[in-house]
């Protein structure tokens, strides 16, 4: 029995997870959300890989990638999420799961974090619950 894997994505500025805005998302790093995934991937008997890009030309390859190299993806787009096409068609190329994640509840917040363009091309979405809402997704991949 082959072990699935998933590809945990995480777009701009997710670096800087526990010195950016701490109001809002936290002060725990993007390393502690590793340590937590591995755990939740372990318990569910699935493999993950890690990936964090700044760039957009970067997680469309990384999104290429998922086509061959895993069984689907938890992708937190971030910014790209509200008005990147080029990731939603990227993310519509390859037939594979993806579940929408962000930490905080986009719905909570400005106006134009309403819009996802990426949501309509993801098997689902899970928003406003921190480390959590990546733990949630990737259970709900597990289950597949
Ligand atoms: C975010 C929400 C986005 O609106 C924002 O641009 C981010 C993080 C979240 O995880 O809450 O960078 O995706």
């Amino acid at each position: 029995m082959t072990v699935k894997t998933y590809l945990i994505l995480n777009g701009p500025n997710l670096d800087r997870l526990g010195k950016r805005e701490p109001a809002l998302y936290g002060t725990a790093t993007l390393a502690d959300l590793q340590k937590r995934l591995e755990k939740t991937a372990a318990g569910l008997g699935v493999g993950v890989a890690f990936a964090q890009y700044n760039g957009e030309g970067e997680m469309i390859d990384a999104i290429h990638s998922v086509a061959d190299k895993y069984d689907g993806c938890v992708i937190n787009a971030a910014a790209y999420t509200h008005y990147s096409v080029a990731i939603r068609d990227a993310i519509a190329s390859v037939d594979k799961p993806f579940v929408e994640v962000h930490l905080t509840n986009v719905f909570a917040r400005e106006e134009f974090r309403a819009r996802s363009v990426i949501a309509p091309v993801c098997r689902g979405s899970v928003s406003g619950f921190g480390f959590l809402s990546y733990e949630l997704a990737l259970r709900a991949l597990a289950n597949e």
